[in-house]
């Protein structure tokens, strides 16, 4: 069944006369390489809700076959399904997830994994307790009473996702209140009180950026056990791990501001090789320490520049040639000597301030220029 279709057909026949189209619930399931998975879905979503009800809206990301294999399950599936394939995978899981939110045409709109890590059978009850509690959100907790993780293997990872529950409910205190589990990848929102525009999806916490900037109004949870994968494997990564921190960062304290926090970050830690190879320089070889300052600042700079360029910037790297950005960042790095070596001969020559100690005043007096030029002109947005 084309609910497209359907509805032209309708519109067809009794011209243009408001025709009911609003299903009670869309389920949004982002997909990526998941085609063993798919039949046993669609099965079990088709038991546990009223197809006349109920649309499917699939967001994929494949490098498989997966949407040709939910095209054809559909094929005898009561639910309408579609399936939008994306070319880019912008924002990854949680970008997918908006983009399905935008083709969901539901009164209620339900993210689900399609691995089966949630059981579809809780469906209803999600949509049914919104319903009764006058709820804008309802989340699906493996944390509220009744509910279990316990189909997350391994105790890594259970440390990981028990630490970054706390961590995250820590830094977001006031919206999480309510909220026992804000990296629930299962929840129900009402479509009408949903923002989004505002949304800005980075990676698998796609739950956390909507309460975070939606800020819904009544939120209510449903316990539920996490199962085991029912086939395939988990796409969570490394990658996806540094992902989430860059999405809390954003999320805590905006773009600019998490990018200086990273900065420095970098910078602290280029104190390290500084130090050491003005130690080095200074101390054993005996070195004056003004040339050994500046030998010391071009060790740093390289290592900034390593961080920088791959940590920090790795989206903006296109805009300049690599010899663009070494020279630039070099330049700059070198260039805070000028400001850094002067005041080091007076921290140390006038007011008598060990060498290690007057280095690192000046290396911090150069910093916020060091950033402010980085950000607006070597990796110009
Ligand atoms: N479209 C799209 N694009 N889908 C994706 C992408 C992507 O880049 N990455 C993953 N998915 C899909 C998977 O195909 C699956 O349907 C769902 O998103 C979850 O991916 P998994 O790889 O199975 O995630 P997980 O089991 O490690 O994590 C899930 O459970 C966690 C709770 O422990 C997610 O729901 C997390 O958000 C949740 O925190
Ligand atoms: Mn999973």
């Amino acid at each position: 069944i084309r609910p497209d279709r359907v509805r032209a057909r309708l519109r067809g026949t009794i011209g243009e006369l408001p025709v009911r189209t609003t299903p009670r619930q869309t389920i949004v399931v982002p997909t990526f390489n998941e085609r063993e998975n798919i039949a046993t879905l669609l099965e079990r979503l088709t038991a546990a809700l009223p197809a006349g009800e109920t649309e499917i809206v699939f967001v994929d990301d494949s490098t498989d076959d997966t949407p040709e294999v939910i095209r054809q399950v559909a094929e005898a599936c009561p639910i309408p399904v579609t399936v939008h394939h994306r070319a880019n995978g912008a924002g990854g899981l949680g970008g997918a997830v908006v983009e399905g939110m935008r083709l969901a045409r539901g009164e209620w709109i339900v993210v689900m994994d399609a691995d089966l890590q949630h059981p579809p059978e809780i469906v209803p009850d999600l949509v049914a307790a919104g319903a009764r509690d006058g709820a804008d959100l309802v989340v699906g907790s493996r944390y509220a009473g009744g509910g279990s993780r316990g189909g997350l293997s391994g105790g890594y990872r259970r440390i990981v996702s028990g630490g970054s529950t706390v961590v995250t409910k820590m830094l977001f205190r006031n919206s999480l209140s309510r909220v026992s589990d804000p990296m629930s990848g299962l929840f129900a929102i009402r479509a009408s009180s949903l923002g989004v525009e505002e949304l800005r999806p980075l990676g698998y916490k796609i739950l956390l950026e909507l309460v975070v900037r939606n800020r819904p109004g009544r939120i209510v949870e449903v316990p539920y056990s996490f199962q085991p994968r029912h086939a395939g494997e988990s796409k969570s990564s490394m990658a996806e791990g540094v992902r989430f921190l860059k999405h809390l960062g954003m999320l805590r304290f905006g773009a600019q501001r998490s990018r200086m926090l990273m900065f420095g970050l970098i910078g602290v830690s280029g104190l390290l090789p500084n130090q050491a190879a003005l130690w080095a320089l200074n101390h054993l070889a005996g070195v004056h320490y003004l040339p050994a300052a500046v030998l010391a600042n071009m060790v740093a700079v390289g290592w900034n520049f390593a961080l920088t360029d791959t940590l920090l910037y790795r989206s903006r790297r296109s805009h300049r040639s690599f010899s663009g950005r070494f020279s630039r960042f070099f330049l700059l790095g070198n260039a805070d000597l000028l400001l850094r070596i002067p005041l080091l001969a007076l921290l140390v020559g006038g007011a008598h301030l060990g060498v290690l100690w007057a280095n690192l005043v000046t290396l911090m007096i150069s910093f916020v220029a060091r950033f402010l030029i980085s950000d607006k002109v070597i990796y110009r947005a």
